[in-house]
């Protein structure tokens, strides 16, 4: 039994300006995708969904903190068993630097299993004098620079929904099967982040849970029947952008006849399509997973109040994740009057930092890039100007690989503009890689103590 939520239903949306929305040929093929992917089985459960909401409430009330990764676009070209595990045991390693520093849980979001979709600032590149529709992700069109490669093409919908399948089993595989068994805690190192002071400091903390580990069983705990040391929860999540794929993954719940998103256990809006009267919107109005928006310089309290009213009419604690984005040096024009406008009104909301979004630039040799020390800059500022202005900051929301890329400039590394053409794999944006991330969550687990 489905609920009747005002009005609202998986394809009322389509009634909505879409932004972004590619322009697909072939209507006929594009239907016969959505009507078969409609009876595909679900990606995740309704409930677990709902244990995530949980957990995105207590992190919004300073009993828990989120750590949100992975590619800026996933691709059919980087698929492979090798980098999920590698991102998905950065995140582990991360979590274990953060947790120690926080002394509480780790929420692990991966923007894994689906993160497909791109919104572009422009619907056309130009290179050479020829123009062609931009690359819009994997799951609409092909990077590649060609005519027929740049067309959105409705079998990708199909392809990314079986990699998102694929991704999510070993993602589960590894998060309940043993991979992520706390005794394993050294074995988690990425073998090029090894011989590094960051790698040194990891193993410290790696041995101290050792030792932890060993005094507990020495007491008589049973080690061997705890699923909290021998397994971790691991959620996905991704930009609900590509709103006929959203739909014909969305399903009633049996157990609440709640609609649910089944494509990812949390969907976020972007920047760009979050008009208050958008398709977008409307949307995410009416599924029931936990959600993000994200807050960039040209939001204003009042547009944020309305997205809260519309989003979140019964203010439901973790409902809400606000994932702000302004840019090293912005954060104190544009934070403290949401977060006042917030708390003013008692919205109940989960603040987490995206220090990558507002900090892209062009390099010299031609590359989109980020400085790490602009990303840095902006996550200080967000804790330090969060607490300043009576919010907590609950999270951090990142672009970064497991894989030895060079994308962002800076780090442990030095990283310059002239090395960003060695391993320059990203599909969209530039990812932190490996090393870069365990050093970033030594400098956050510092923040967060302060
Ligand atoms: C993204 O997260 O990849 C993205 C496009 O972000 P934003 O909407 O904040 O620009
Ligand atoms: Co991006």
């Amino acid at each position: 039994m489905n609920k009747k939520s005002n009005n609202w239903q998986p394809d009322t949306w389509q009634q909505k300006t879409c932004l972004q929305m590619p322009k697909y040929n072939n209507k006929e093929q594009l239907d016969e995708i959505l009507n078969f992917l409609q009876n595909m089985p679900p990606l995740v459960f309704a409930g677990e969904s709902r244990t995530l909401k949980e957990h995105l409430a207590n992190a919004g009330a300073g009993n828990a903190f989120i750590l949100q990764g992975g590619d800026c676009a996933e691709s059919f070209a980087e698929f492979h068993p090798k980098n999920i595990r590698d991102t998905f045991r950065l995140i582990l390693q991360m979590a274990v630097i953060l947790t120690f520093a926080a002394r509480m849980p780790v929420i692990k979001i991966g923007r894994m299993a689906g993160q497909f979709a791109k919104p572009r600032s422009d619907d056309n590149e130009s290179k050479n004098g020829i123009c062609l529709p931009s690359y819009r992700g994997d799951i609409i069109n092909s990077l590649e620079f060609d005519k027929d490669a740049r067309k959105p093409d409705p079998n990708r919908i199909l392809q990314a929904y079986n990699q998102a399948t694929s991704t999510l089993n070993l993602l589960r595989s590894f998060s309940r099967g043993g991979y992520a068994d706390l005794h394993r805690v050294k074995q988690w190192i990425l073998d090029f982040a090894a011989d590094s002071p960051e790698g040194e400091k990891y193993l410290d903390i790696a041995k101290r849970i050792e030792h932890a580990l060993a005094f507990l069983t020495a007491v008589g705990v049973d080690m061997s029947s705890s699923n909290i040391v021998k397994e971790t929860d691991f959620f996905t999540s991704h930009e609900a952008l590509l709103l006929p794929y959203e739909q014909a993954l969305t399903r009633t719940d049996s157990t609440t006849g709640d609609w649910y998103d089944v494509s990812a256990h949390f969907l976020w809006i972007g920047d760009r399509t979050r008009q208050v009267d958008g398709a977008h919107v409307e949307f995410l109005r009416g599924i029931k997973n936990p959600i993000g928006i994200k807050c960039g310089p040209t939001i204003s309290k009042d547009e944020l109040l309305k997205l809260l009213d519309i989003l979140n009419p019964e203010n439901d604690a973790g409902r809400i994740t606000l994932i702000t984005r302004f840019g090293a040096g912005n954060v104190e024009k544009h934070l403290p009057k949401l977060v006042e406008a917030v708390n003013k009104e008692d919205r109940i909301v989960t603040w987490i930092s995206d220090p990558m979004h507002g900090n892209t630039v062009k390099s010299s040799s031609g590359y989109k890039t980020r400085k790490f020390t602009d990303i840095m800059q902006e996550l200080k500022e967000f804790f330090q100007i969060m607490r300043a202005s009576g919010g907590i900051p609950a999270g951090i929301h990142l672009e970064m690989t497991g894989q030895n890329v060079t994308e962002c400039t800076g780090g442990a590394d030095k990283i310059t503009d002239k090395d960003l053409s060695l391993r320059y794999h990203t599909h969209c944006d530039p990812r932190l890689n490996a090393r870069q991330s365990i050093e970033l969550a030594f400098q956050v687990a510092e923040a967060i103590k302060k």
